[in-house]
């Protein structure tokens, strides 16, 4: 039965007149019959901690998913370990072709292979955040891509503004490092990062999608001398303001002189990476990139969209368990130039779209500063 003729059915004209009392009674009738319209009745299940959830199989996560806040996240922070764990999940799942010939996908590789995995270049400063989740990763008993991929859903969490990503339980063990060159590196060409994003079966809007990642990202390694420059100037936000500074026109190295994967920065502190920056200026890429600018709701539904894309590549026959992710606070825009810039300091590579009205923070242009413990 389609829900609106079970709204019908209960809602026929006599009903008009009922009374308040019997409205809210009906209401619930109407809602059950929608969910057995909508194919299965779900089933809820209230676990021996309290919880609830679609299917007895998640209750063990959400003690684990306390463990993981505690001593990965510094008790539910969008900190840096956060930042990292997301990092983790695209560097583990991208190993993958949907041609075949690469790795498992979202198998949680690259913590147990460590050893061969973290010598690709692409995953220059990732041990940092290997080596803090493989002793909480022990604790937990989960397979490493139940691991690895439940640490990036919940980090991200952490951050206001954020989606409440998907969660898919049961990956078996991984059974081989991912092979060398998978992963996409800030000097590639956008060229040779639209096709390595196809061959693991993302069309270029879910590479922009997934490229919203960056506005809680800092870099530790494409200038050593200074860890922990942030991507926009606010990092510790899950908002668009990263779609939008890397159109700032850029005047500043913010380390020690140029880099390669970098190029100049519109503000101090802050890092442009060449790959934002050229995906944001592509034809091919670039009204997706403006798009996201102040689009609060479409950044965070095509990044979750995408995000459950990537973190189920190579896998199969997975329980959903998305309701033991914690649920983020809200942002609420608009986002805003920072201080001293304008419309006249963007660099629009898509003119057919109306650029949006900001307004501009008051006072001095910032120095961004970097992310605590990097
Ligand atoms: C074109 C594709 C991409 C390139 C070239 C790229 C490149 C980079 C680089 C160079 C860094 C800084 C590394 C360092 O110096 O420490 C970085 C950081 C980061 N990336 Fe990407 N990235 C890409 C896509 C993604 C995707 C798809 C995600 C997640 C879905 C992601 C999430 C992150 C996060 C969260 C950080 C910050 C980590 C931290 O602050 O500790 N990136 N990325
Ligand atoms: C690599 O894996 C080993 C276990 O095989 C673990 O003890 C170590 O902490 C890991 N190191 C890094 C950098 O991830
Ligand atoms: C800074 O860059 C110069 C080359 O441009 C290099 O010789 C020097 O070692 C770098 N300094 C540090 C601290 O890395």
């Amino acid at each position: 039965m389609h829900p609106s003729s079970a709204f019908q059915l209960v809602f026929g004209t006599s009903s008009i007149k009922m009374a308040f009392g019997r409205l809210s009674a009906i209401v619930s009738i109407a809602l059950a019959a929608t969910q057995v319209a909508n194919g299965a009745v779900t089933k809820r299940v209230t676990c021996a901690t309290g919880h609830v959830t679609v299917n007895a199989a998640c209750c063990k996560l959400f003690p684990i998913v306390d463990q993981i806040q505690r001593d990965l996240f510094d008790g539910g922070e969008c900190g840096e370990e956060a930042h990292s764990a997301l990092r983790l999940t695209f560097h583990d799942a991208i190993g993958f072709s949907i041609h075949g010939g690469k790795g498992g996908g979202a198998d949680g590789s690259i913590l147990v292979f460590n050893a061969t995995e973290l010598q690709f270049h692409a995953n220059g400063g990732i041990d940092d955040i290997t080596s803090r989740q493989f002793p909480v990763f022990q604790e937990t008993g989960l397979t490493p891509g139940d691991f690895v991929h439940l640490a990036g859903a919940i980090g991200t969490a952490n951050c206001p503004g954020a989606p409440r990503l998907k969660f898919m339980f049961g990956r078996p063990p991984p059974v081989a490092p991912a092979p060398d060159l998978t992963i996409p590196e800030p000097t590639d060409s956008v060229t040779a990062i639209l096709a390595r994003f196809a061959d693991a079966g993302f069309s270029p809007r879910e590479a922009v999608a997934l490229l919203s990642s960056h506005t809680i990202a800092a870099a530790d390694v494409v200038d050593v001398t200074i860890p922990g420059t942030p991507f926009d100037s606010t990092v510790g936000t899950f908002d668009t303001q990263v779609f939008l500074e890397v159109l700032l026109k850029g005047k500043l190295f913010p380390g020690n002189g140029s880099q390669p994967g970098e190029v100049l920065s519109p503000l101090a502190g802050e890092m442009r990476l060449q790959s934002d920056f050229v995906i944001s200026q592509d034809r091919r890429t670039a009204c997706f990139w403006q798009a996201m600018v102040n689009d609060q709701e479409r950044m965070v539904t095509e990044f979750r969209d995408a995000m459950a894309k990537l973190q189920v590549l190579g896998q199969k026959n997975l329980i959903d368990c998305s309701d033991v992710v914690p649920v983020p606070k809200a942002f609420k825009g608009p986002i805003k130039f920072p201080a001293t810039f304008s419309r006249k300091d963007v660099q629009v590579a898509c003119p057919e779209l109306p650029f949006p009205n900001l307004a501009t923070v008051a006072g001095p242009a910032p120095t961004v500063p970097p992310v605590p413990g990097s």
